[in-house]
């Protein structure tokens, strides 16, 4: 065990150094940079190359990595990663049942703070109100951040609205496509969902043990299943290009962090609401909230710092919607 935490220490190192240099690094140099072996180095460029990097071993000149196969793998997010706290910890699995399932395990079993848990496939992938939720592998990020914050449990379900938030830009800054939310926490693009959130919560009346953030994104599939391919599309589908999924999930953390922090100063969204008003889809216009044995049409302006879809109905008087849905 001590061995394979050496080696994948290693590895990260290795891919983090590749990766920054505008040149070749030589052999010598990696050796003495990590203090270890040539055989050390020559094992560990192998890996990479079995995992799908490509790279160049020029006599003389030494290392270089000419292509990058799209992974979500420890080493590849670590290398990656300038986070202060989210992802610090990752667990990856090639396959998993939910990796919401697994941070709710990992979390009560101690994990902390931040830890990441990762997933390429997941084989019952889990949606809001016992949905499922399709996660093949290669194509998508299905992923959860176990959090422990000293919140009141009320104040809980804003953080599917932050993690809306900062999900929303990522996708902006790595597609440039309009990513925009529908209340309260679907990303869509051109009307098609694009991300999912399940945010669950495990507390006391008044003390939260720990929260886990689930974030499924359609990233690279090229078609749907028949059932939701009207309402499901994936990045690549809406850019028309291939999308990197560790680029994404560097933004996500990187943006979460910034955003959480807004967040958690207030404890409410009075720091994001409007920026989050300014990528919600349902704004200004004609919404169905569909609350069971109370549906409604109204036109709604946005949400307000707790997070509530603020409801004007035709004759003038204002609901705030906390739970539910909306159709637009
Ligand atoms: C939704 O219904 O919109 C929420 C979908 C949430 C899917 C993500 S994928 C990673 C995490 N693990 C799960 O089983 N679900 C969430």
């Amino acid at each position: 065990r001590g061995e394979k935490l050496k080696t994948t220490i290693l590895k990260t190192g290795v891919l983090k150094l590749l990766r920054n240099a505008d040149a070749h690094v030589s052999g010598q140099e990696i050796c003495e940079k990590f203090g270890v072996s040539r055989t050390a180095v020559w094992k560990v460029i192998n890996s990479l190359k079995e995992e799908g990097y490509d790279i160049e071993a020029v006599q003389n000149k030494g290392y270089r990595i000419t292509s990058y196969p799209d992974l979500v793998s420890e080493s590849e997010l670590e290398s990656r990663l300038d986070t202060a706290w989210a992802g610090k910890k990752i667990f990856y699995y090639e396959s998993i049942e939910s990796t919401n399932t697994q941070g709710k395990r990992l979390a009560e079993a101690g994990e902390g703070h931040g830890t990441l848990v990762i997933a390429d496939m997941q084989e019952s992938g889990r949606g809001r109100r016992g949905r499922e939720w399709i996660s093949p592998p290669g194509t998508g990020i299905w992923m959860t951040l176990i959090l422990k914050p000293s919140l009141h449990p009320r104040s809980a379900s804003m953080l599917t609205l932050v993690m809306a938030v900062s999900v929303a830009k990522a996708c902006r800054e790595v597609t440039g496509l309009e990513a925009m939310i529908k209340w309260p926490n679907d990303i869509v693009v051109n009307g098609r969902k694009v991300c999912g959130i399940l945010t669950e919560m495990s507390a006391e009346m008044d003390c939260i043990n720990h929260i886990v953030i689930g974030t499924g994104i359609n990233v690279n599939m090229e078609q749907f299943p028949e059932e939701i391919s009207s309402i499901a599309t994936s990045l690549r589908i809406e850019a028309s290009a291939l999308v990197s999924r560790g680029m994404l999930i560097e933004k996500v953390l990187k943006n979460f962090e910034a955003d959480y922090q807004l967040f958690i100063a207030k404890e409410d969204l009075s720091g994001l609401v409007e920026e989050y008003n300014s990528m919600l889809i349902n704004k200004e216009k004609e919404i169905k909230v569909l609350e069971p044995g109370n549906e409604y049409t109204g036109t709604t302006h946005g949400i307000n710092d707790r997070g509530e879809l603020v409801v004007e109905k035709p004759d003038g008087s204002i609901e705030n919607v906390f739970a539910g849905e909306v159709s637009v």
